[in-house]
């Protein structure tokens, strides 16, 4: 928690026509820091998200990844992306492609590292999130929390600045859930920079530095897990957690 500043977002504001979602957010994650993002649904986590790699543009305000303001579009807007690495829930892996495709495609096409050498890297990340065995079926052939694996190495292929993780295991079975946790939860005490959207407490608990919590679009309260689970302060955060850990 103690580097640099990585991603710094400062006074954004977003509106989807008349809804006001993202309300004068400011915040700075450091580098190597995890912050994960609480809130209820609507709430603005993933907008925020998508608006830090720009799959989402902003109204007012600005964000720098590493000093540099987010490009508006082209090549520098590519580049960006390959810095950020997003996990969906919904794995978004390419379904015609191999596994070891899906992440040899960026890093030969953006970072034009060479096809072996992307190869070889692309299968000792396959290796560390446990699905070598995988290479060359296709997505569909795997199940959701080996699919979810792939969609991390892809992620991690691009060798990127900071890694953006929206509800990563919201979408698969109760089984398949620890599999995914543990190898975020190894990225983040390896010291990867990560964001991360998430209702799993545990991992919360487990990995984070920070946790951001957000209502209606606003930023309502942060601190570090032991105290935001033990002594929220706001109303809003004493009543979203008495409802998510009540089940
Ligand atoms: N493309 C869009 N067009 C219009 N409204 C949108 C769009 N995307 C999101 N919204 C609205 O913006 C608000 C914030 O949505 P967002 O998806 O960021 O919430 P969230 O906190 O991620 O919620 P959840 O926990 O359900 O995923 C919601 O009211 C949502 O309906
Ligand atoms: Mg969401």
């Amino acid at each position: 928690m103690s580097g640099e500043p990585l991603v710094v977002l400062t006074s954004v504001n977003k509106h989807f026509g008349s809804l006001h979602v993202l309300r004068d957010i400011d915040l700075t994650i450091h580098k190597g820091e995890v912050v994960v993002i609480l809130g209820p649904s609507g709430s603005g986590k993933s907008t925020l998200c998508r608006a830090i790699n720009r799959l989402e543009p902003i109204g007012s305000g600005t964000i720098t990844i590493d000093g540099v303001p987010l490009p508006e579009e082209g090549r520098a807007l590519a580049n960006l992306r390959a810095d950020v690495g997003m996990v969906f829930q919904s794995f978004n892996l390419f379904a015609h492609k191999t596994v070891l495709e899906n992440i040899t495609l960026g890093p030969t096409k953006v970072r034009k590292v060479p096809a072996a050498q992307a190869r070889t890297r692309a299968m000792e990340l396959l290796e560390r999130v446990g699905v070598a065995n995988q290479a060359d079926k296709y997505p569909a052939q795997l199940s959701g929390g080996q699919q979810q694996r792939v969609a991390i190495a892809r992620a991690l292929a691009m060798d990127p600045k900071v890694i953006l993780f929206d509800e990563p295991t919201s979408a698969l079975d109760p089984e398949m859930v620890n599999e995914v946790l543990d190898v975020m939860v190894t990225l983040a005490r390896g010291g990867m920079t990560m964001v991360v959207v998430t209702h799993e407490m545990g991992f919360a608990r487990k990995a984070a530095d920070r946790v951001v919590f957000m209502a209606d679009g606003q930023i309502v309260e942060e601190n570090t897990p032991a105290e935001f689970f033990t002594n929220p302060t706001t109303t809003r955060a004493q009543d979203f957690l008495s409802k998510i850990l009540s089940h």
